[in-house]
């Protein structure tokens, strides 16, 4: 049974592969309307603990799209690990759902319902990675830069940050040369970090640490950030604006990148914290790319993962 918790759980090959495909079935959706009900009588059950805009709406059409359907279970609906345990929900929802799809506070929950799963199980963000975005994000990066290997990306802001992590990881399996800058005290996690560097090794990518944006993004092709206050850093709000203040992303920042830089974010963005108006709303701006990227990818993401799981079923693996 495969899962996806992390941009490594799948390799370099499989993310081609399943680019490919979603490229593929954005293509038949913009030229036809719709694409082949490849997911008729399956369904999708989603777990929210956090709120969420793109990721919900993105899987739930994406889901229809395919001729599937999708359920969404919101923080007060199952309440896990405090009505049931994490356990007995996920015993149950693998006898009615295809697919459990998941966005947590804590990254061990989806380890826990991993294990009681016998359907693929979906990281939709938790605190250490955010898979899905970064999908979206490679799909992007290639539609507006034709290539992942050799592009240079920067990200500016919070290194210890489930997007930095995903996508220093993708960077490295991918052969990107990608840089971070971040206020000391908010690093990649060194497990990370060592992770990116071994699977760069291989590749052809680079994994670069920095504190001065101007020399992360000196350059580049891609300028990438995120909030500053991830959910669940409410807490840490005034001591967070302090510390990264000077690591907006402005227009003078962009202008130390390449001529055609483009600028990326997942978003919620906050504008005027970690960039500036001028180029979120700016003309190299390619943030709406990404959010309707989440759509086409999340469904190669889960063909894929079905595809699979019914090849290993049938070969009687787990
Ligand atoms: N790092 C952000 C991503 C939001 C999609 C967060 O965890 O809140």
């Amino acid at each position: 049974m495969r899962h996806f918790l992390k941009i490594a759980d799948f390799s370099a090959k499989e993310i081609d592969k399943i680019l490919n495909f979603s490229l593929r079935l954005k293509k038949e959706l913009k030229k036809t309307g719709k694409n082949k009900p490849i997911f008729q009588d399956k369904s999708l059950a989603m777990i929210f603990e956090k709120p969420s805009l793109r990721t919900r709406v993105s899987f739930e059409v994406g889901m229809t799209q395919l001729g599937g359907h999708a359920l969404y279970l919101g923080p007060n609906d199952i309440q896990m690990g405090k009505r049931e345990s994490i356990a007995d929900i996920s015993g149950t929802l693998c006898r009615y759902a295809n697919i459990i799809m998941a966005r947590v506070f804590k990254h061990e929950v989806l380890d826990e319902l991993v294990l009681h799963s016998t359907v693929p199980v979906i990281n939709a963000l938790s605190d250490l990675e955010h898979p899905c975005q970064i999908m979206a994000d490679l799909l992007t990066m290639l539609e507006h830069k034709q290539k992942l290997k050799g592009l240079k990306v920067a990200f500016v802001g919070d290194g210890e940050n489930n997007v930095t992590h995903s996508l220093a990881l993708a960077a490295g399996l991918m052969g990107i040369d990608f840089s971070v800058a971040n206020p000391r005290g908010y690093s990649m996690k060194k497990e990370v970090v060592a992770d990116a560097k071994k699977f760069a090794k291989k590749s052809g990518g680079k994994i670069n640490e920095y504190n001065d944006p101007q020399e992360a993004v000196s350059g580049v092709d891609v300028i990438y950030t995120d909030t500053w206050i991830s959910m669940g850093d409410e807490a840490e709000k005034a001591k967070r604006l302090k510390a990264f203040k000077e690591f907006q992303v402005t227009n003078k920042l962009m202008n130390y990148a390449s001529k055609s830089a483009v600028f990326m974010h997942d978003m919620p963005a906050y504008r005027g914290n970690e960039v500036a108006e001028e180029v979120i709303d700016g003309p190299r701006s390619i943030i709406f790319d990404q959010a309707e990227n989440r759509l086409h990818a999340q469904k190669g993401i889960m063909v894929y993962l079905i595809k699979n799981s019914t090849f290993e079923k049938s070969q009687g693996k787990k």
